[in-house]
């Protein structure tokens, strides 16, 4: 493959729309990048997939990104990145650049020392994630649960529901009543929730989302990498979706207040869910 030139984009995958809130942080951190956001909406929510699916199907998704000329790719989503990024580091000649969960800020943040962590099941039962945890032994108690439904409603655009604050109310009041003074937004798609969460919690717990960071470590490979576009070039923003444009569309409107066109493109066969593994070995 050709080294893409400075003024490609940067692609940046999730599994639906939670990347839109690292896209935000992108946008407005690197004005001078063009983006390429794809969201693999027909095939969200991968948090409560099998893990080998989530891994083949985010490789064959990258694989198109890269097919697209992109630069560098951010995988905005912290379930394909605990499950994919070492296969994606290890097939895709570009920089990647995951993300996962902000536990190390909230231990730092946190005057309780009790964490509250909300990813998706995926998230939580990865090899990944139980390293984070061990190597932040002893700096806090973290309390993780899985936001199961959450990503289903921000998908459909409910972000505020009496639904959605029910669940909410559940996962959370047994972190309250632990002593939890910050929680982990670990997944891309929850940050969306924090009008939500500021009224339901707001005072008593810090939200922790690590959308900026991702930003900041995406600025740092670039330029390490010599790739940065220059200040002048003329950016766009391309939205892609393996579902309804309309709905993209519609929700980037509504997410982010852009008004942009979406398209839908096709990348399939998609790895069966049941024998995934076959795909890759
Ligand atoms: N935004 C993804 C994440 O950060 C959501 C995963 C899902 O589709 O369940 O984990």
């Amino acid at each position: 493959m050709n080294q893409p030139a400075n003024d490609a984009p940067i692609g940046i995958f999730d599994s639906g729309l939670g990347g839109l809130s690292v896209l935000r942080e992108i946008r407005a951190l690197l004005p001078h990048e063009s983006l390429l956001y794809i969201a693999d909406s027909k095939y969200a929510p991968y948090g409560e997939k099998p893990e080998r699916f989530v891994e083949a199907r985010t490789l064959q998704v990258c694989r198109w990104l890269a097919d697209q000329g992109c630069k560098a790719l951010v995988i905005a989503c912290n379930t394909a990145t605990v499950h994919a990024v070492q296969t994606l580091r290890e097939t895709l000649p570009l920089p990647i650049i995951g993300v996962e969960p902000g536990l190390k800020p909230a231990a730092a943040a946190s005057r309780s020392k009790v964490v509250g962590v909300l990813a998706t099941a995926n998230t939580l039962k990865g090899a990944k994630f139980a390293r984070l945890l061990a190597s932040l032994d002893g700096e806090s108690r973290f309390l993780c649960t899985a936001g199961i439904g959450l990503v289903d409603a921000i998908e459909r655009g409910d972000v505020g529901s009496a639904a959605v604050r029910a669940s909410l109310a559940g996962f959370l009041q047994p972190m309250l009543d632990a002593g939890a003074d910050t929680l982990v937004l670990g997944c891309t798609h929850y940050p969306f929730l924090t009008d939500t969460l500021v009224e339901m919690i707001g005072g008593r717990m810090a939200l922790i989302d690590t959308g900026a960071a991702v930003a900041r470590q995406l600025a740092r490979r670039l330029a390490e990498h010599g790739i940065a576009a220059a200040p002048g070039a003329a950016p766009f923003t391309r939205y892609a979706t393996t579902k309804e444009a309309s709905h993209l569309q519609d929700m980037v409107a509504a997410l982010l207040h852009v008004d942009a066109q979406a398209e839908t493109i096709v990348i399939e066969p998609a790895p069966p869910l049941d024998a995934a593994a076959h795909v890759l070995r």
